[in-house]
């Protein structure tokens, strides 16, 4: 199913990057909000019980923002920290680019936002929307930035506030999701690897299968689309389950064809963290072992964008990825979109 395109590609690490030019992460950081949601609370709040979101997602909790936090707010907190961590001002980001489906407004962007609040008065900015997919889409546009020299110094953010877009009266969404932020700043190190490929694919004959259909200028918000409930995220989750699993092995495969790798040799899997049957299906279909995987979503659900930054800067934390590993990223979101990335460390 998926339209991932054959290419020759030379594989970077034999080349030592593009003319020795290379996109590593210099550093990674994440928020997630205060609020903690159970499934214990949600049994509260609709017909549902812990003992099926959990065997049927994995997830156990959620975090859910503050009425007066969006996610801009989120994601410069993020940031904030990745900076911290490379030990880089605000004022030294070239470009921001911000992952999201949940923009704090139509316009401007969130990340225009995130430029004003970090004082990165020196960045341009904008968002990209590729829903769950996001952040590794925004992974490969950097990468193509620091490839071209057109910047040195790039910061990449998946953030979302999901819960804003949620039918919390509806159970065969509502125990999915959840809010936060995660972020990565992208540079040319000589020491490092890097980025060594990311792939995107996309199939728009799926949109239907997820996606908020108000809110746009096809259904601008009216007292009708709002009662009729069209401001709400909808998804048929038994086709996006199979879609998923499907667009993430290729992807993953793909990604790994590209650099010459093999599964055995990805020190951690950083799937998109969505349902644990999708990635049990997904890391058994690639051969992958249990322990190559990093989870968080039993603590967070489902972030989208946020997701596999979120995860990617606890599993740097944990000390499971240490210097020269090989990671694996792999997405799947709305659009259909979906892609992997492999990133030496
Ligand atoms: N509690 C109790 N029962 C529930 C709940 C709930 N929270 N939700 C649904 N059910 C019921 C359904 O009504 C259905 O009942 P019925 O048989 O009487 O009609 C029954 O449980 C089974 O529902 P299914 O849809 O068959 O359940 P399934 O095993 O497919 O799991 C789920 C549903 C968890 C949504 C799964 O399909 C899934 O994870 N899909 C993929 C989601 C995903 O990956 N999204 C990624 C992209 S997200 C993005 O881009 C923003």
């Amino acid at each position: 199913m998926t339209n991932l395109p054959e290419r020759d590609f030379k594989n970077p690490r034999a080349e030592h990057g593009f003319k020795g030019r290379t996109c590593s992460i210099a550093a990674v950081g994440s928020y997630v909000p205060s609020k903690v949601l159970t499934n214990a609370d949600l049994e509260k709040m609709v017909d549902t019980t812990d003992d099926w979101i959990t065997s049927r997602t994995g997830i156990k909790a959620r975090r859910i923002a503050a009425a007066d936090e969006f996610t801009s707010d989120m994601a410069t907190k993020a940031a904030q920290l990745a900076l911290e961590r490379a030990q880089l001002e605000a004022s030294q980001i070239d470009l921001i680019i911000v992952a999201t489906i949940t923009p704090d407004m139509p316009f401007p962007s969130t990340a225009c936002l995130v430029q004003q609040k970090l004082g990165a008065y020196r960045a341009a900015a904008f968002d990209i929307e590729a829903a769950c997919s996001g952040f590794i889409f925004a992974l490969e546009i950097g990468q193509q930035f620091i490839m071209s020299r057109t910047y040195d110094t790039i910061l990449v953010i998946g953030a979302e506030k999901l819960s804003s877009i949620i039918n919390w009266k509806d159970r065969n969404t509502c125990v999915l999701f959840g809010d936060g932020a995660g972020a990565a700043i992208l540079q040319n190190r000589p020491d490092s690897h890097g980025l060594l490929t990311a792939c995107m694919g996309s199939d728009g004959n799926k949109a239907d299968l997820l996606c908020l259909p108000g809110g746009g200028c096809r259904m601008p918000p009216t007292p009708d689309s709002l009662a009729a409930g069209n401001h709400y995220l909808r998804m048929d989750g038994k086709e996006t389950f199979k879609n998923a699993v499907n667009a993430m092995c290729s992807a993953a495969t793909e990604a790994l064809r590209r650099c010459e790798v093999d599964i055995t040799q990805i020190k951690c899997i950083i799937p998109h963290q969505a349902n644990l049957r999708i990635i049990d299906a997904v890391s058994d279909r690639l051969g992958a072992k249990p322990e190559q995987r990093f989870i968080n979503l039993d603590r967070y659900g489902n972030t989208s964008a946020a997701s596999v930054a979120i995860a990617l800067d606890e599993a740097v934390q944990a000390g499971r990825i240490q210097r020269g590993d090989l990671v694996l990223l792999v997405v799947f979101g709305a659009g259909l979109t979906w892609g992997a990335a492999v990133i030496e460390w």
